[in-house]
């Protein structure tokens, strides 16, 4: 068996690890999210904020979310990921859609180190866990400064998280199996309460070998984020319980952030 480093071998496999999640309906509740607390000021009868927003995704992975998020928008994207077999997929998925091949582009950007891009986004996202892999405050602190310059002033970011409770409530789901093709992938997390780290470790086979990837993620506390974001200018509009519009609490899952930039 062979080491390779997370997302490598995965990214083949991954719609398959996924096939369980509604992305449409992910999608759905991003844009819900931005309507109902992405308004900062306008008259209500401005034209809704997910109108013409430039947009970009960290962590995108293969663009699943992304081609849902765009099929239900005009928004332009730039597509990142720190993984370019995940951006690869993404590329091939996306690149194939004419409607929405002209309001994309691809980035390779690892979020956990000062980065810069071009532009200036309406709005910013990291979904589905991206932001458990900053395994410390440097790397969350980076993530934030980076963030700030690269949005407009007042501009949105929208991210979400698993916590704790998310590991230790879930343990009964923390092996399985799967295929997609001639490929066969292994699953199995264990969860580290005294450190708060989230090991996953994968096993996928094909007719190339066996390749292992071990994924390690911080699961945070939310008070640990609430703390992060304190440090910084950035204005919390919404911390959500799970998939609804409820206030998150000590004992959430998941929770997203509605993030406003400064002015
Ligand atoms: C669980 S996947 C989520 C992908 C996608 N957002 C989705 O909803 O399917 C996490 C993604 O974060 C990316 N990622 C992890 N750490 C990263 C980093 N430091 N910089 C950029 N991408 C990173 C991985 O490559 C992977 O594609």
């Amino acid at each position: 068996m062979k080491s390779v480093t997370p997302y490598s071998s995965l990214a083949v496999v991954y719609d398959a690890v996924m096939a369980h999640v509604d992305y449409e309906a992910w999608a759905d509740y991003i844009l819900h999210l931005i309507d109902e607390f992405g308004w900062d000021g306008e008259s209500e009868d401005a034209p809704s904020p997910t109108a013409g927003m430039q947009v970009l995704e960290l962590g995108a992975g293969t663009g699943l979310l992304t081609e849902e998020l765009l099929a239900q928008t005009d928004w332009t994207m730039l597509v990142t990921d720190g993984s370019s077999p995940m951006l690869a997929v993404a590329k091939v998925r996306l690149n194939s859609l004419d409607s929405l091949k002209q309001r994309i582009r691809f980035q390779d950007l690892d979020f956990s180190t000062p980065w810069e891009v071009a532009g200036d986004f309406d709005c910013q996202l990291l979904l589905y866990d991206g932001f458990n892999y900053l395994l410390d405050t440097e790397q969350v602190e980076n993530l934030f400064a980076s963030v700030k310059k690269a949005g407009r002033p007042r501009g949105l970011l929208v991210f979400d998280q698993s916590t704790p409770h998310n590991s230790i409530n879930n343990a009964d789901f923390f092996e399985d199996d799967g295929e997609k093709g001639a490929l066969r992938y292994h699953r199995k997390s264990h969860f580290d309460i005294e450190i708060g780290i989230h090991t996953t470790e994968f096993e996928i086979s094909g007719p190339d070998g066996v390749f292992q990837e071990v994924h390690r993620q911080r699961a945070w506390t939310r008070a640990q984020v609430i703390d992060l974001l304190a440090q910084t200018d950035l204005e919390v509009i919404a911390s959500l319980d799970g998939f609804s519009l409820d206030p998150a609490h000590d004992e959430s899952e998941r929770i997203h952030w509605v993030v406003r930039l400064p002015g």
